[in-house]
């Protein structure tokens, strides 16, 4: 097969695989480029991707239920070497005439793997007896015609097979999951050996290639972005801007009730540092207006969100012949709107999770680079586009921002007292997580804090200062580890960095006497405390 694409792709098909975003992040580790693409996708869609290898995920479904994930069988016409992990062998077993049945007790977690055929491509070079990482129900009873069994575990008589043949390899267990002890060396020889990829993918080469990508859609034409301050929606404008300099615009909606600094910073990096058109929006008294009397926090969000779109959509249908919106969607963004769960090709999981309110009689066309990608993906490409490193490891913000972490009606007051505190937070927990990343080389270590801030409660309490009884405002801090955002634990912060920030903030802000640490996990709390 032959390909325009400068660099070779193995595809991904995703079925819904707890481990899947690992797997395409593995090989791309291993400097080979990959992408996820919805299972369903037909052999012909598939085909004109020009993948040089396939790889099938695993997934939480059973292939013996009655709507499980499935496949089109001519992908394994296609003359590609493709590898089944977990759901992704059972498939292979079952499309290509093997045998699949339930087990009565799973095999869940470390499992001992005994090699049964010295001749395996895949587990060439590691041990007769090696650690691997189960997690299934369903086992492959009988192997299809030319396939050989390459290893079994005491629960599973087919932990991996293979048809040297025809090029086809699986495992029931889990290589791209750090617990496999050999699955990085597993991974490359499928890569290397087997389908003899190149390993020279790299971060330039995907600035080279999403430019390349871009300039081609986009042409003469016009583009605008929506810039929050964020991770994602700021690597989208840098790289939009490399490919199309100037046609692009970026709208900045400042809706004042973002972080203390963050406004200047936004200012700083792409008017000065990037010399990007930047439109700054101050709707902060039109968003103070909006949201006077307001106290529940679902209709905070809600006309937060819809004047943001108003605001955006004023300025874009006064700039002329704009046709393209670009977008931060990252791959997490598309899974969690479900939208993978309708199938079909890329570009149509596009237009179902765009959700964005166009007003009537407006279309843009969405630029959306990042779409396959993975946060700490975005983030080194940030850096290699000369991002600096404070918006780049900026941690997560509310589209709403401080409104939601301002309980009860948010007015300029308030806002004022919560931008201090929260100012004073991230100072001290940066400098914290600093010296965690100093010792350990590593970003989210074990304890480093994930997300923290302040919270501003509607509530009073008596307090002494100096001589004077107070009777003002708390704080509450919060400071969560986690990876994900699904659930989180608050954060073991040492008690001397705790006391500063509490001492810090009652002698810094004025109208704060007292400070408390929330110390409840999500769930059942959540991160935001609105
Ligand atoms: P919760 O509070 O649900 O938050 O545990 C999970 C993560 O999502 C962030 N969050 C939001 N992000 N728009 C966003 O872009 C929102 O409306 C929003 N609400 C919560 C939150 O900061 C945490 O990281």
């Amino acid at each position: 097969m032959q390909s325009t694409r400068p660099h070779q792709l193995v595809a991904v098909l995703d079925f819904g695989a707890q481990y899947g975003q690992l797997i395409a992040r593995r090989v791309r580790d291993l400097h080979v480029y990959s992408e996820i693409v919805p299972c369903d996708i037909s052999a012909e869609e598939l085909r004109a991707m020009y993948p040089s290898a396939i790889i099938l995920s695993g997934g939480p479904a059973s292939t013996c239920a009655e709507d499980a994930p499935d496949m089109d069988a001519d992908i394994f016409n296609l003359g590609l070497p493709i590898l089944g992990l977990c759901y992704g062998q059972q498939i292979m077993a079952k499309k290509l005439g093997g045998k699949v049945g339930y087990t009565d007790k799973g095999e869940y977690g470390p499992a001992t793997l005994h090699r049964t055929d010295g001749n395996s491509r895949l587990l060439a070079d590691t041990p007769g007896e090696q650690t691997v990482w189960m997690s299934h129900r369903d086992v492959v009873e009988e192997v299809p015609e030319g396939f050989t069994i390459t290893s079994t575990t005491v629960s599973c008589p087919v932990a991996s097979m293979e048809n040297r043949e025809r090029g086809f390899y699986a495992t029931q267990f889990h290589p791209e999951v750090r617990h496999t002890q050999y699955g990085m060396v597993m991974l490359k020889h499928f890569l290397f050996d087997i389908c003899h990829l190149q390993a020279s993918w790299t971060m330039t080469n995907l600035i080279d290639e999403k430019v390349q990508e871009i300039k081609s859609q986009v042409g003469n034409s016009k583009v605008i972005l929506a810039l929050s301050g964020g991770v994602d929606s700021a690597v989208t404008a840098a790289l939009v801007h490399r490919a199309v300099g100037d046609q692009l615009t970026c709208v900045f909606i400042n809706h004042g009730m973002l972080r203390k600094g963050e406004p200047e910073m936004v200012e700083e990096v792409f008017r000065k540092q990037f010399k990007m058109p930047l439109i700054h929006v101050h709707a902060e008294e039109r968003y103070a207006e909006l949201l006077k009397g307001v106290t529940d926090p679902e209709q905070k969000r809600r006309l937060i969100g819809t004047q943001f779109w108003k605001e955006f959509f004023a300025v874009a249908q006064k700039l002329d012949g704009v046709e393209y919106l670009a977008q931060g969607t990252i791959y997490p963004d598309i899974i969690e709107s479900g939208a993978r769960k309708t199938g079909g090709k890329a570009s149509t999981i596009k237009s179902h999770h765009n959700l964005i309110p166009f007003p009537k009689g407006t279309h843009f066309d969405l630029v959306e680079p990042l779409d396959h990608f993975f946060k700490d993906e975005v983030r080194q490409l940030g850096i290699a586009l000369g991002l600096p490193a404070g918006m780049v490891w900026r941690q997560p913000f509310p589209g709403p921002g401080l409104a939601i972490r301002i309980i009860g009606e948010v007015t300029q007051e308030k806002l004022a007292i919560l931008k201090e505190a929260d100012a004073i937070v991230r100072e001290e927990l940066d400098a914290y997580n600093e010296k965690l990343f100093e010792e350990t080389g590593e970003r989210n270590s074990e304890h480093s804090c994930w997300q923290y801030f302040a919270v501003l409660p509607d509530i009073k309490s008596v307090g002494v200062m100096g001589d004077e009884r107070t009777y003002q405002r708390p704080i509450i801090v919060r400071a969560v580890e986690s990876s994900d955002a699904m659930t989180a634990d608050w954060a073991k912060l040492p008690f001397d960095i705790v006391g500063r920030i509490s001492s810090r903030i009652v002698d810094e802000v004025d109208g704060i006497n007292r400070v408390v640490y929330d110390v409840t996990p999500k769930p059942p709390a959540t991160i935001e405390w609105e």
